[in-house]
């Protein structure tokens, strides 16, 4: 090409990066790696491995191991051995070795860019200019929340050794978003890598001991799938941090129900990138480039469903397959290309089978006439319009760069487009009209909304999903409570067994009672008969049957659901309501203690003083929650862009609470009050032994001017009602406080819609006493933070 033609043209010529450092490093290693276990490399136990691929070009770059159970016993045993003399650094200590990680990742920036670019297919100028800083930037971050720990999170222990399995679209930033967070805390780390991109985690291991981190701290076994189960299963590790499908988050879930492991998950998504008509058009154009052909779609926050406002939907779709004509693709080291390679022929093979199958269900696919290279994994930017939004491709994750466009009428539509996705991981909103995106952006079911913005990630600010998309989140304070445990939880014991129930005298056996003991259930703020209209005999401790309580049923816990769906404007009700309608509960319990007092007291076999002690107890938790209420607030971020990210404390939905039988009415109390101060409608099954306290408590509810429908009340069998719950789609959250084989029901069964859960997992809590019964760990857990990104400047 002369210069004269390159002026005509103004076309790109090929600008590599250079590989030699890389290929140096693995020609270093002889081309295959073991593990890294305590703090070097280690052939692994039995034979196996798994050959990484270069996806651009389809060859070779290393054989790793495939880890066994054998060789994850190895690592899990020096984290332990690591973990405590780890912890006993103290923050301080800690903080140094996390700046010196902060500091090794920039001073090889360049080597890490180019092994992951190799290694995944992802343009260099992404893992330079993204994967890389950012990655840096989560080491000093949480340098700093190591730093700070002993001031800021003083109530916390370390959980100990972590389990941490990672997927190949981002490798190398999610080994920081895992490790990090885990490190700084005091825990010790066992990494299983992607199989298919296994290379930067070996980099970083070998680099981080060389920086002076103890060896057993961090640790990488890997493998694919089946390492990754062991892991899971492995009885020495204090928590799992998945990233990757839902359909692993669903089995992790399941495999770890019960075990007492704490659990984070990230997965799918199926985002939402909405355009208002009052958009700057080019700047979304800009957005949609960067939501669903950064790193060839393989994200999952991608904005990957396109929902237009019809007024400028044909316009904005012609702009946008113009900016499409001008889009690159070619190899991963070309510092000028847009697009890379697709991890793996069998996820090209999906891209391209989905994009045929939305074809056939009537979409029309467009992809511009651009060069593609010659061999590898490579897929073209495409478009696909005319979608309905019940089609395949507008319902599952693609994965790849295609962008699936709809068009909506008005904000109300977008809103309902935008959730129509059992996903919710993020969503981006664009308007000139701040107070149109920021009434938008609340009613978006997503962890993370970007007005006029898109894929903004930082270390301090937190990210994960709602609904399928999983539970936890990465990053910030938020993301750091997920790597410690309370310290006043410690002391918790298996529950004691209750005395048997007494067997009933024949005759005579009533209990005098001031009032019909024939309670009800308490649905949409309604007493409804149960609909099997069986009831259960509570018997006190001398043998007399105290009352009949309702015998709810799976009907009746529908029911209850759809009332509190109904009541979902307590969700948007102010906090200052709900903090009255609180207080107004505690002082309407108050006006009856007495009569609460005696209740308990006949039913449990409690001393009298013991049950005054424990209604005066309830009355304080609903005064603690309405105080609570209008001040458990979100934060403001600040990072590093011209803006600022609103972390907001939002409801999770409809929770279903299982209450347990020792502290009747103070458990239940203990456990609804926060739920409803944050916003949640909830269907408690009270106590199976002594429920007829609940069902004292719906008068108490009935005087408080409580909506209906915001506490429902179903009793009979605890296991029966709590399954069906834990089954139930139209719940959000289960809480079960009632033993360790709900506990685990709950945890095993919540994976339908990937609900969250809170259980006791066999462990009484002492509910009298304020630091294990009550505060900021029930809130936390009644919540779920959205960051709403608002980049702001001309
Ligand atoms: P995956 O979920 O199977 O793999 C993620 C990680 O989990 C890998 O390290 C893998 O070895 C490990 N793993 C697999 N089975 C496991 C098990 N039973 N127990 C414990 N760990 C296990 O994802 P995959 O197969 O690589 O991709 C399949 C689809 O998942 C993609 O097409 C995409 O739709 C989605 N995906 C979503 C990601 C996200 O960030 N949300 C990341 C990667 C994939």
């Amino acid at each position: 090409m002369t210069v004269a033609n390159f002026f005509d043209s103004l076309d790109y010529g090929p600008a590599p990066e250079s590989d030699s450092n890389v290929r140096a490093w693995l020609a270093g290693h002889d081309g295959a790696f073991g593990h890294f276990i305590n703090g070097r490399f280690v052939a692994a136990k039995k034979a196996g491995t798994i050959a990484t691929i270069e996806p651009a070009t389809g060859d070779k770059l290393a054989d790793t191991a495939l880890g066994t159970v054998e060789d994850l016993d190895d690592a899990v045993k020096a984290a332990a051995k690591a973990q405590s003399a780890w912890a006993a650094l103290g923050g301080k200590a800690r903080a140094r070795h996390l700046y010196a990680l902060a500091r090794m990742v920039q001073r090889h920036g360049r080597l890490f860019a180019v092994l992951e670019a190799l290694d995944n297919g992802k343009p260099i100028r992404e893992t330079r200019d993204l994967d890389v800083p950012l990655v840096a930037r989560h080491f000093y971050h949480h340098a700093g929340w190591a730093e700070l720990q002993d001031s800021e999170l003083s109530g916390f222990k370390p959980i100990g050794v972590i389990g941490q399995i990672i997927p190949w679209n981002f490798p190398l930033l999610m080994l920081a978003w895992k490790v990090a967070p885990a490190l700084a805390l005091g825990n010790t780390v066992v990494l299983k890598p992607a199989e298919s991109t296994p290379l930067t985690a070996l980099l970083f291991a070998e680099l981080a001991a060389r920086s002076g981190l103890p060896a057993g701290v961090l640790n990488v076994v890997t493998g694919d799938g089946s390492t990754g189960a062991a892991l899971v299963n492995h009885q020495g590790v204090g928590k799992i941090a998945f990233t990757g499908s839902t359909d692993v988050g669903r089995i992790i879930r399941a495999a770890t129900a019960g075990s007492g492991k704490s659990l984070t998950l990230e997965l799918g998504g199926k985002s939402p990138f909405i355009v208002f008509d009052d958009a700057d058009i080019e700047s979304a154009i800009e957005g949609v480039v960067d939501a669903i052909w950064f790193n060839q779609g393989q994200v999952c926050c991608a904005g990957s469903r396109l929902l237009v406002q019809e007024s400028i939907h044909d316009r904005f779709i012609t702009r946008l397959k113009e900016r499409m004509d001008t889009l690159r693709v070619g190899h991963p080291l070309d510092k000028a290309i847009d697009l890379g390679a697709i991890i793996d022929p069998t996820q090209l093979e999906r891209i391209r089978s989905l994009v045929q199958k939305g074809v056939e269900e009537g979409a029309e696919a467009y992809a511009p006439a651009i060069e593609m290279p010659g061999n590898g994994s490579f897929f073209p930017p495409t478009l696909l319009t005319n979608v309905e939004p019940a089609s395949t491709v507008a319902v599952e994750e693609i994965f790849g760069p295609v962008m699936v466009a709809m068009s909506f009428r008005t904000p109300d539509d977008a809103v309902a487009l935008a959730n129509n996705t059992r996903y919710g991981l993020a969503a981006s909103v664009w308007s000139e009209n701040i107070s149109l995106a920021l009434d938008i952006a609340p009613q978006l079911k997503a962890g993370v909304v970007w007005v006029n913005a898109t894929n903004l990630f930082d270390a301090g600010v937190g990210f994960g999903g709602y609904r399928e998309s999983g539970f936890g989140r990465e990053g910030g304070l938020e993301g750091a409570y997920e790597y410690l445990k309370l310290n006043s939880w410690e002391s918790r014991k298996p529950y004691k067994p209750l005395p048997p129930v007494p067997a009933v005298e024949a005759t005579d056996s009533f209990e005098p009672m001031d009032v019909d003991r024939t309670a009800k259930l308490y649905v949409g703020g309604k007493q409804v008969r149960p609909d099997g209209n069986y009831s259960i005999s509570i018997i006190s401790p001398k043998g007399k049957i105290i009352g009949e309580m309702g015998e709810g049923n799976r009907k009746d816990i529908r029911n209850a659901v759809e009332a509190a769906h109904k009541a979902g404007s307590w969700a948007g009700a102010s906090t200052h309501l709900r903090a009255q309608i609180l207080y107004y509960l505690g002082e309407n319990l108050s006006a009856r203690s007495h009569e609460f007092a005696a209740r308990l007291s006949v039913m449990t076999g409690a001393k009298k003083s013991d049950a005054e002690k424990e209604v005066s107890a309830s009355i304080d938790r609903l005064f603690t929650y309405a105080a609570w209420a209008d001040k458990f607030d979100g934060a403001v971020h600040s990072p590093p862009l011209r803006g600022v990210a609103l972390a907001m404390n939002e409801p999770i939905g409809v929770a279903g609470v299982i209450c347990p039988d020792e502290a009747p009415l103070l458990g239940f109390v203990s456990l609804v009050a926060p739920l409803v101060a944050m916003g949640n409608r909830v269907v408690a099954v009270p106590s199976e032994r002594y429920g007829l306290i609940a069902s004292d408590f719906y008068q108490v509810l009935d005087t408080s001017d409580m909506p209906g429908g915001v506490v429902n009340i179903v009793t009979g069998h605890a296991m029966e009602l709590a399954t069906t719950l834990a089954d139930h789609d139209g719940v959000d959250v289960v809480w079960a406080f009632a033993g360790a084989d709900i506990s685990k029901m709950v945890e095993a069964r919540s994976v339908g819609n990937m609900k969250r859960t809170f259980v006791d997992n066999g462990l009484a809590t002492d509910w009298l006493d304020p630091a294990v019964g009550e505060g900021r760990h029930f809130l936390r857990n009644a919540v779920q933070v959205k960051n709403i990104w608002i980049p702001y400047g001309e």
